[in-house]
């Protein structure tokens, strides 16, 4: 019930597209608007994140939401130098909330993990807390038949997918121990952790999104005593940049993978703002070590 409400909140807000790559927005007025308007147990007021790949795409996205939820900080990791385009223009609209929100950006590769557990363990001190978790660093690898692939083509994939999806969740995890925080950790799935995408022949991405699948159900088994939550999201096609890449490979995965759709389409970013923000938040409270899909119909057939 209260999901309906949440969703028909967001319906009545605003949306406007700030950027052509999909990075959208709620214009709300003030992260205190959003709390007199009854965002409820959704609310993740004075709450502290990070977001893996949080440059771009979609977790770019998740930033945006956990912002729009009243997060007071969210941390983007990514590998440039420099945050893009896109973030930049995120930060802003974030700063036009009113709120006490903002974005932070950080260079990090997630396959270093000792940098990575020093450079959390340092937000967290910072800001006397750590709540939220979303890796979403990831890389799609090349596409090509199973018996070609070579070793290195296969731990590429691994070294961010796997390792660096763990790693994440790992360092998080180690400050919302330490603060005793009841965290709560997302990992980036995919529907190509479950089901094979037709005509698309990556098998090094579909067995790293399945260890991510695994690998949250692990993590919530072992970490539930502390409150820590794990759970993985699986979405269908999604357009952002990694998917663009794709196409610009290989234009017919456009049409293969919107007809694999009960909708005949692919998603938007801002079509996954709901299910993270409820992930994130208290009005997910029992739901740990699953596998939550959203993907148009695709593994429906
Ligand atoms: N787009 C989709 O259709 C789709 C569907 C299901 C799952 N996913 C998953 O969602 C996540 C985000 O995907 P996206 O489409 O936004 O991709 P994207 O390529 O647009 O963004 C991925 C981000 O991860 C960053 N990254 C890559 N390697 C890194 C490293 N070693 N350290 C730190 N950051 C690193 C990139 O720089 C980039 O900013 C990925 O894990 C992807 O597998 C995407």
């Amino acid at each position: 019930m209260a999901h309906l409400i949440f969703l028909a909140i967001l319906r009545r807000t605003q949306i406007s597209t700030i950027h052509k790559n999909g990075v959208r927005l709620a214009t709300l007025h003030s992260t205190s608007a959003i709390q007199k308007e009854g965002l409820g147990d959704f609310a993740l007021t004075d709450r502290v994140a990070i977001v893996t790949g949080g440059n771009r795409g979609l977790g770019l996205e998740a930033a945006l939401a956990l912002s729009a939820a009243g997060s007071r900080a969210v941390y983007c990791l990514d590998l440039p130098e420099k945050p893009g385009e896109d973030w930049n223009i995120a930060r802003l609209s974030v700063a036009k909330l009113g709120g006490a929100g903002r974005l932070e950006y950080v260079t990090t590769d997630v396959r270093d993990q000792k940098r990575l557990l020093k450079t959390v363990e340092e937000i967290a001190t910072k800001e006397g807390r750590m709540d939220i978790c979303v890796a979403a660093a990831g890389i799609s690898g090349v596409a090509r038949p199973c018996l070609e692939y070579t070793e290195e083509e296969l731990e590429e994939v691994y070294a961010v997918n796997i390792k660096g999806m763990f790693f994440s969740a790992q360092a998080a995890a180690r400050q919302m121990s330490r603060f005793q925080i009841p965290g709560s950790i997302i990992l980036l799935a995919s529907i190509a952790g479950s089901v094979v995408l037709k005509h698309t022949p990556i098998l090094p991405y579909n067995t790293s999104k399945a260890a991510v699948i695994q690998m949250a159900r692990v993590m919530a088994c072992e970490l539930a005593h502390k409150n820590i939550r794990v759970n993985s999201l699986s979405p269908g096609v999604i357009e952002t940049p990694m998917t663009a890449a794709a196409f610009s490979a290989k234009p017919e995965f456009r049409a293969i993978w919107s007809e694999q759709s009960f909708m005949n389409r692919l998603g938007k970013p801002h079509e996954l703002r709901g299910i993270m923000t409820w992930l994130a938040s208290d009005a997910s409270s029992f739901c740990t070590g699953s596998n939550i899909v959203v993907d148009g119909g695709y593994t429906a057939w």
